[in-house]
């Protein structure tokens, strides 16, 4: 989380000049970061939506595999972020992400810190913990696309 969220601070206070170049190292045009957050979506998506046949039962609950998916999920939840810079509105994000950034980074802290109870109740081998955990990461998924997608 700390680079990302690193490199989106120092872009949002650089002038929009500087902005424009911090920006270009990591995306050489706004399609990419655009292209990047959404295959970063993608992959949050296939790793969440593993877990769902273990929360409904369907699956014998396997500790080691639940927990290693859960820190994949925890590695790419870091990941979308820096692709929101100035300039790369488009995509599926409403403007709301650009005009509203402190309302988009709580949506953010918030998915973020629940997958801390989800990270726990997978390393306990707790499986109710577990289910809680993922309703709460679901929720917050669906708190920032009501608010932020289109
Ligand atoms: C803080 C806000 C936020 C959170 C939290 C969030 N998303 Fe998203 N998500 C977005 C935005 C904004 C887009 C649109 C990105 C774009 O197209 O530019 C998006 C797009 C997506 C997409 C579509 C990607 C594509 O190919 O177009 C998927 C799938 C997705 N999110 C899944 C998830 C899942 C699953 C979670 C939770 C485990 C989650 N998201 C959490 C904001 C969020």
């Amino acid at each position: 989380m700390k680079k990302p969220m690193l490199a989106a601070v120092l872009i949002a206070l650089a002038s929009p000049f500087m902005a424009a170049s911090a920006n270009a190292q990591f995306f050489a045009k706004a399609e990419d970061a655009v292209k990047y957050r959404q295959g970063a979506f993608q992959m949050i998506k296939a790793h969440f939506s593993a877990l769902q046949p273990v929360i409904k039962g369907q699956v014998p609950y396997d500790k080691a595999r639940v927990a290693a998916e859960v820190s994949v999920l925890d590695v790419l939840s870091t990941l979308p972020w820096v692709a929101f810079g100035p300039g790369t509105e488009g995509g599926g994000a409403l403007e709301v992400v650009w005009s509203d950034t402190n309302g988009f980074k709580a949506a953010q802290d918030k998915f973020l810190a629940s997958l801390k109870p989800l990270t726990a109740a997978a390393q306990a081998g707790d499986l109710d913990k577990l289910r809680a955990a993922f309703v709460k990461t679901g929720a917050s998924c669906k708190a920032c696309h009501d608010n932020f997608r289109k």
